[in-house]
């Protein structure tokens, strides 16, 4: 057997069932092994002291993205990979964004061309679909699945990308012909639009009016529409950005009856309030984004929902804009908040942010850090065990942390292009001080050390066979349950 290529040693390992000291052999990229007193490697890593997770995997993140506004975001694939591998994230699943119009394949093979060009981490994509016309979903979609591509995005609000529900029962059934997983942002437009202007026409327009007008019971209502067209189709769907109490009871209720409904949440959505969105003048824009920041109950509600496995992951949801006439203030210098893009950086914070909360301050622990920023996402995109743990075959995506580096977020631009972070003036405790992906290091105390283009495109197959709960049967015959629901 020929030598190890880099031995770890030492560590205390974590994955989403154990911690434990060991070793971890690295060979071609991949985890060899993982045992005591690995010896015959051309690399030793002393990484005693340290806490050694496996790669984030941040599976909600835009980048390089024309938005609901027109807009492009603010990052490239580089500037956003780059920050993603600073904060220990070695996988991302951003969009390739279909707006009215479009053609799905030239859209997937413009991403493909800027993440080839530029990424630094390893990343697949979720084809947003605004425009599912029979041609896109009959014609265009299959080959794209056959290419590795097995998840969609639907928007039920905004004006340029939201569907209604008879061409989302389209795109169900066409995820469900293809086995792929359908992520959703489910809000209701109407209450939206409805709320918006009945607060504009009273002269409210600074920031913060756009909390009130992203109601609560909007999220309750969108959530609720979208299980019930999705168990219509018997096809999966993930909740994306749960961000109420209520709306996470709705997902509780849901998987108890036996829904096939997944969730997740995002760092900004437990750590922040929408008290953010209460600054003088403007500020407050840094903060909005759709859902809106909520209430400190909300915070426990969420937190509790990811103990009881109601929610499976937390993503970033990066949405980068900066604070000038090229993002938040494209439409003048006191913009509405209707007229203020939505979204904040977060794709590097996540992990340092989430590490200092779960794990330095206790609250879940080391385990559920893990498997709520890399497993479980991994798992429900069809991504493990390649990505998402720490076992031989894996590959070796690997970050060190040291747990007792306390740091104070400064209030100056990241590697990330909004030029501000939402989390400015916080300390946290446990840093990423060594980052790997498939065995070479890529960052080393906050140096970058990986070049654009390191990143991989990862192809994934349809059928739901990874995800975690076994509720799902990659078999599933599609005439079954799509028949019955048919005749009931
Ligand atoms: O405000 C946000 N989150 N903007 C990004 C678009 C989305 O809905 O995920
Ligand atoms: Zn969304
Ligand atoms: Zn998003």
């Amino acid at each position: 057997m020929k030598p190890f290529d880099l031995v770890i040693r030492g560590g205390t390992i974590a994955t989403a069932t154990d911690v434990f000291v060991a070793d971890i052999g690295i060979r071609d990229g991949q985890i060899a092994s993982v045992a005591a007193d690995l010896n015959d490697a051309r690399e030793i890593i002393d990484a005693r002291g340290l806490i050694i997770t496996p790669g984030g995997v941040d599976p909600h993140c835009h980048i390089e993205q024309l938005a609901a506004t027109g807009l492009m975001n603010a990052d490239t694939f580089e500037t956003a990979t780059a920050s993603a591998a600073l904060g220990g994230t070695t996988t991302v699943i951003p969009f390739a964004a279909q707006h009215v119009g479009m053609s799905l394949r030239a859209v997937v093979e413009d991403y493909h061309r800027r993440a080839e060009r530029g990424a630094i981490v390893d990343y697949a994509f979720h084809m947003i679909l605004a425009d599912p016309r029979p041609e896109v979903l009959k014609d265009e979609l299959p080959p794209l699945v056959r290419s590795g591509h097995a998840s969609l995005k639907v928007f039920l609000t905004y004006d340029r990308l939201k569907i209604d529900d008879e061409q989302f029962l389209d795109v169900l059934e066409a995820a469900r012909t293809h086995g792929l997983m359908v992520c959703v942002h489910a809000e209701n437009h109407g209450m939206i639009r409805w709320m918006g202007k009945q607060l504009m026409a009273r002269g409210y327009t600074a920031p913060r009016y756009h909390v009130p007008s992203h109601p609560r019971i909007g999220e309750v209502e969108g959530i609720h529409r979208a299980i019930a067209c999705a168990a219509l189709i018997d096809q999966p769907i993930m909740v994306f950005h749960v961000s109420t109490a209520e709306g996470a009871a709705v997902i509780h209720r849901a998987r108890g009856e036996g829904r096939k409904v997944w969730g997740e949440t995002c760092t900004q959505y437990l750590l922040l309030t929408c008290a953010e969105l209460d600054r003088p003048g403007i500020e407050g824009a840094k903060w909005i984004c759709s859902p809106p920041l909520r209430e400190p109950s909300d915070q426990e509600a969420l937190w509790w929902a990811l103990e009881v496995g109601t929610l499976q992951c937390i993503s970033s949801d990066h949405a980068p804009y900066r604070m000038d006439d090229t993002g938040k203030l494209a439409r003048g210098p006191k913009p509405s908040f209707k007229e203020i893009a939505n979204g904040m950086p977060g794709l590097e914070l996540r992990l340092p942010l989430l590490f200092d909360a779960m794990v330095s301050k206790g609250r879940l622990g080391l385990s559920k850090f893990v498997e709520l920023t890399a497993t479980a996402p991994a798992k429900i995109y069809g991504l493990h065990p390649k990505k998402g743990t720490i076992a031989p075959g894996s590959d070796a995506d690997l970050v060190l942390w040291d747990p007792s580096r306390s740091v104070t977020i400064p209030d100056a631009p990241r590697r990330d292009n909004a030029g501000y972070t939402p989390y400015a003036g916080r300390t946290v405790r446990g840093w990423p001080v060594r980052v790997f992906l498939r065995g070479h290091e890529i960052v080393r105390e906050g140096e970058l050390r990986a070049a654009p283009g390191a990143g991989r495109f990862l192809p994934r197959r349809g059928g739901w066979a990874a995800v975690p709960t076994g509720r799902l049967e990659p078999e599933l015959d599609p005439a079954r349950n799509f028949g019955a629901n048919l005749r009931s």
